[in-house]
């Protein structure tokens, strides 16, 4: 019999899923899919526009810190060696679409949530690899679809906040969701008394409310992690009014009253967004983060910077 995923799905985190923090125990840390080969053959296979290498500050807050990083030519043991030892990670997103392994572990995963939860039934989910370097930060940003955290090797400390103000203002989340910023928001120490605080160890698992704005510490060790993403019927209503909201607000000069996923006013943002969406006005205006350093698994941090003329 195939062994089980998750451990401790019990009846208080089935009927709180979604709207509070649940906290679970896992068995992919027993898999052989996670051991330095396997990790460096991904990296070669993946291509770089799916899995980015980021860097961000040691220290502090300033987003603009947070810089992707080039690894055009390194095989994949050297981009893991520049990991372990700089301040780097690399998010390898839709792994399913890559690698039948992960393709199966994913739809084991969503088995066994949706066996135990009651009317959970995503129409789209996704699975992402994290691998960090040892004390990397992870800034204050928030995330558009429904999110879990699966700590497979390492430890990290993760702060959650409310998803609302002062943590994230609805402008800041429809900004997100329109593609006009990426997911990194305003932040301020005095949010980190409302906090919800984990820390997480190999075979932890953390599922958060939608859009709950987070920021990730590692601890002294190289990090995998496993995220896993999804939609429901509802988290894309969400979607379709916060999208609807930024455009009445930012573009037509209006500002949104509701909040609301259901009646009039909710149907006509449908429709806006769709309209927009459409156009391909959003496109123009869409962000994207610069390559300014170039991975060198030789170099104390990990990266060198690239020359200029080089960048984007
Ligand atoms: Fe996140």
């Amino acid at each position: 019999m195939k062994q089980k995923i998750i451990e401790d799905l019990n009846p208080n985190i089935v009927e709180t899923w979604g709207g509070r923090t649940a906290r679970l125990h896992h068995t992919l840390q027993e898999d052989n899919l996670f051991s330095d080969d396997v990790l460096a053959s991904l990296i070669e296979r993946m291509p770089q526009a799916v899995s980015p290498i980021n860097t961000m500050a040691a220290s502090g807050h300033d987003a603009d810190t947070w810089s992707y990083c080039d690894r055009s030519g390194l095989s994949g043991h050297d981009v893991l060696e520049a990991i372990k030892r700089g301040r780097l990670w690399i998010n390898m997103q839709k792994l399913e679409e890559h690698d039948s392994r992960f393709e199966a572990l994913l739809e084991d995963i969503y088995a066994e949530l949706g066996q135990e939860i009651p009317g959970f039934k995503p129409f789209r989910k996704s699975l992402g690899l994290l691998i960090s370097s040892p004390n990397a930060q992870v800034f204050y940003h928030a995330d558009v679809p429904g999110q879990s955290l699966w700590q497979v090797r390492g430890e990290k400390r993760i702060h959650i906040y409310p998803p609302n103000e002062p943590f994230l203002r609805p402008k800041d989340l429809e900004n997100i969701i329109r593609g006009v910023t990426e997911e990194e928001i305003r932040y301020d120490p005095s949010y980190d008394a409302h906090a919800e605080v984990y820390d997480l160890k190999a075979g932890d698992m953390l599922h958060w409310e939608l859009n709950g704005p987070h920021r990730v510490t590692n601890g002294n060790c190289l990090n995998v992690s496993v995220t896993t993403e999804h939609w429901t019927p509802m988290i894309r209503r969400s979607f379709a009014m916060n999208y609807g909201n930024g455009v009445l607000r930012s573009e037509l000069g209006w500002t949104p009253k509701s909040r609301a996923l259901s009646g009039p006013a909710f149907w006509a943002k449908v429709a806006l967004t769709a309209f927009w969406r459409k156009s391909g006005l959003q496109q123009k205006q869409s962000f994207k983060r610069v390559m300014r350093f170039r991975v060198n698994p030789n170099a104390p941090e990990g990266i060198s910077p690239m020359s200029i003329g080089a960048a984007e």
